[in-house]
């Protein structure tokens, strides 16, 4: 399988059922990756902004149901002194995530991303908010966002219905997707692997659904239980098979930006390092003020002080440095 190239469903389940293509994937992924972006590894900071959530996602710790979680929101305030942190450490991009949360109006957030871009014109702002309204999104790119990331997390409906309540459709997120890209957003999907009951076939919809959506950036992680979840006693997804499919769709993607996410570290700190030599290239060192970071528990054990920290940041250029990688201290936009 080349770069670019479109491999049938039967390639790709066998290649997504095995281990036995493991080492030439992440040897091609990795060739693509440093032919496009070279040894550069993008860092966003993560903030993340509100624990509330209106949703009720069956494997989520944040959501509205799970009485057991601490909730808070920052201040505009609080945010923008995080941005500061940031920038003082290098970071060039600014993740702004939260749950769906009523609270923020379009005129807060539109005036949050007005004053990280008047102190920082030099950065960009990623957007991780949930589904809104078309107007809204319009109204956040007016507003200066460059980039949003929204994760279908399962392309097929019915394990998208098994995995949300009612209230919740995969044609909604498809719809808002597809009006991020209109208005103009880099856009960022991706999916949940070892999500309870996902099978092969559900994967290959992933795929086909992100070739049809073609984004910028694709964000997967291992699913990890939260004990105060309905799912709390499935297992936590497979770190094998993330980097596996990490390393397919920077050959699938060969553009895209692809984060080595904080699910994947919590899991064991060992994976990132291989999934920055199978064709991820950005990680998301969390900027979120430490009294709020234990809150924001998507799911259990979720790694706070670790590496993935803006606090370890300095460790963690250095480690990047020892695997023959070097922090782009710039916006690291996606080329197309
Ligand atoms: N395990 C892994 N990822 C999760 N997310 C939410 N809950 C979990 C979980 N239990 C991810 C979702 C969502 C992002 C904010 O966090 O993919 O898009
Ligand atoms: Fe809310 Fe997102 Fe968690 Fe769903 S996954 S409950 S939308 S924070």
């Amino acid at each position: 399988m080349a770069a670019g190239e479109n491999p049938s469903d039967s390639t790709l389940a066998a290649i997504i059922s095995s281990s036995s293509y493991d080492a030439i994937l992440s040897e091609k992924a990795n060739l693509i990756r440093r032919a496009i972006y070279g040894n550069q590894i993008f860092l966003r900071g993560l903030i993340e902004i509100t624990s509330y959530c209106k949703n009720n996602c069956y494997y989520c710790g944040l959501r509205a149901g799970n009485a057991n979680t601490m909730r808070y929101r920052m201040s505009e305030n609080e945010i923008l002194h995080a941005c500061n942190y940031g920038y003082s450490l290098g970071l060039r991009t600014f993740v702004l995530q939260g749950g769906e949360d009523p609270a923020y109006t379009d005129k807060a957030i539109c005036s949050i991303i007005e004053n990280i871009k008047k102190r920082h014109p030099d950065c960009a702002i990623t957007l991780s908010l949930g589904e809104k309204e078309y107007n809204s999104y319009k109204s956040f790119y007016d507003a200066g966002a460059d980039r949003y990331l929204l994760r279908h997390e399962t392309a097929d409906a019915e394990h998208y219905r098994f995995m949300h309540p009612e209230n919740m459709s995969l044609e909604k997120r498809k719809e808002c997707l597809f009006a991020l890209k209109e208005i103009g957003f880099q856009v960022g999907s991706g999916l949940m692997v070892g999500a309870p009951k996902q099978t092969v076939d559900n994967i290959i919809s992933d795929l086909r659904f992100l070739q049809q959506l073609s984004p910028d950036m694709i964000g997967i992680g291992p699913f990890m239980r939260h004990s105060s979840t309905p799912f709390a006693s499935y297992e936590n997804g497979s770190g094998e098979l993330t980097v596996r499919l990490l390393a397919l769709l920077r050959i699938l993607f060969s553009h895209a930006l692809l984060p080595s996410t904080t699910a994947l570290f919590t899991l064991d700190g060992n994976w990132m390092p291989k999934a920055l030599k199978s064709g991820a290239n950005v990680i998301m060192p969390n900027l979120t003020p430490l009294k709020y970071r234990k809150k924001y528990e998507l799911y259990d054990g979720k790694a706070s002080l670790s590496l993935d920290s803006a606090d370890n940041l300095k460790i963690l250029v250095k480690k990047l440095e020892s695997l023959g990688f070097v922090y782009a201290q710039t916006r690291g936009d996606v080329k197309r």
